[in-house]
């Protein structure tokens, strides 16, 4: 159309769109006490969506009016605008909101389906799912391949840490499909898993409302009008231990027994499941260090050869990302931890990554800026693609056999 018949006609369509009343069309996200089906009637017959159903709640959502007639009835617990601002600002975009983030790896897995498939391994406390997605060259056999499992979003103001899980499971599968053949020999031979976001519930409330609130737990309700517990405080191996607190109200509230929190009983169930897994490595923010077992005692670990595989293996990885190898009781005890479980329990040779930036005043090192999202992929892509190599055999690091699986 000629500009001149173009712009009037524009202005007259907007016009004519123009509402004339304001209704508020604005939908609420609500955690709303129930504990049987008559109150979940009830519930629903106000008009929202019940979308999960939990033991003594529901998460639904709905409008303005309906979430008055349930204040009124007095059984919402929690609830906030679900609009644009349930995302992040503007200028961090380019980091996945739970939403942003399940549709990419749908359409990653969908489009790569002969080497990829997505499962949820449990659910949130508010009923999200916890997306595995699965890498293999023999899906069909996956089980009796060397396995190796990554995961990030255990803090849910570490937004970074679930960035680089997301790139990977990217990287791996286009990589391949571009037929880059270090990768199609890793991806071939091996069973990896990535876990981008273990604590969907606390990273979507620390960026709900448009700014960030630097929540660190998840969002289970913990009485007394406190919420969250610390998911790395959950775990148990010498849960209970010093460097966690008892304290519902408390950062690090450690929870009322080891393995208190659906999150953490999803990766507790996800890795008995899969006993092939021989690496596990937990990414965190910040400070730049490799961390390795033990967490919760000073002491180091006790067998020689595995304490001996986390150290080489620290270092190694060490000279690619330029960060701090060492022990986790070296930075302060902690008990309760990821990776003293799964060392402890399991045998799997651990990692705690704590990504950039090395040092920030207050909390600004959890928020440095989408910026440094592409860099700090790149220089942990190296120790990733090393830890799927030795997965048939970490011990090999020690016993000096170089990798078997370069072109
Ligand atoms: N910053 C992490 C946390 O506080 C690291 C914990 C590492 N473990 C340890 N025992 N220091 O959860
Ligand atoms: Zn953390």
């Amino acid at each position: 159309m000629n500009i001149r018949y173009a712009l009037p006609a524009l202005c007259v369509a907007l016009l004519a769109f123009t509402p004339v009343d304001k209704k508020d069309d604005t939908q609420y996200w609500m955690k709303v006490r129930a504990t049987d089906k008559f109150t979940r009637t009830q519930i629903a017959n106000t008009g929202v969506v019940i979308d999960s159903v939990r033991e003594d709640f529901v998460a639904a959502v709905g409008n303005a009016e309906e979430k008055a007639q349930l204040e009124a009835m007095g059984l919402v617990e929690v609830s906030f605008p679900l609009t644009a601002e349930m995302d992040f600002p503007a200028k961090d975009a380019a980091f996945h909101n739970y939403d942003e983030m399940t549709t990419k790896l749908r359409d990653l897995t969908t489009r790569h389906s002969g080497i990829s498939r997505m499962q949820s391994i449990g659910k949130t406390v508010e009923g999200r799912d916890i997306w595995n997605v699965e890498i293999s060259g023999n899906l069909a056999q996956a089980e009796t391949l060397p396995a190796v499992v990554f995961m990030g979003g255990h803090h849910a103001r570490e937004h970074l840490s679930v960035e680089l899980p997301i790139y990977y499971i990217e990287y791996l599968l286009t990589e391949y499909a571009n037929g880059n053949p270090r990768i199609k020999r890793l991806v071939d031979s091996r069973d990896i898993h990535i876990i981008p976001l273990v604590n969907a519930d606390g990273a979507e409330y620390d960026i709900s409302n448009g700014s960030y609130k630097a929540w660190r737990k998840n969002r289970a309700n913990v009485g007394r009008g406190s919420y969250g517990v610390d998911l790395n405080r959950n775990y148990g191996f010498g849960w209970g231990g010093a460097g966690a607190s008892t304290s519902p109200s408390s950062d690090t509230y450690r929870g009322p027994q080891a393995f208190s929190e659906p999150e953490s009983i999803a990766i507790k169930n996800f890795i008995e499941q899969h006993e092939n897994i021989t690496i596990l490595l937990s990414f965190h923010t910040f400070s730049e260090l490799i961390l390795y077992p033990w967490g919760h005692i000073y002491d180091s670990i006790a067998v020689a050869r595995d304490k001996q595989v986390h150290e080489t293996m620290a270092k190694k990885m060490a000279t690619w990302n330029g960060y701090t190898p060492q022990q986790s009781s070296e930075l302060y005890i902690a008990s309760g931890d990821t990776t003293d479980w799964s060392y402890g329990e399991h045998k799997i040779i651990s990692f705690t990554f704590e990504l950039d930036p090395k040092d920030a005043w207050g909390t600004s090192g959890f928020y440095p800026g989408a910026d440094v999202i592409p860099q700090v992929q790149q220089k942990n892509l190296e120790p990733i693609l090393y830890l799927i190599e030795y997965s048939d055999n970490p011990y090999r690091v020690i016993d000096g056999d170089g990798p078997i699986l370069k072109p």
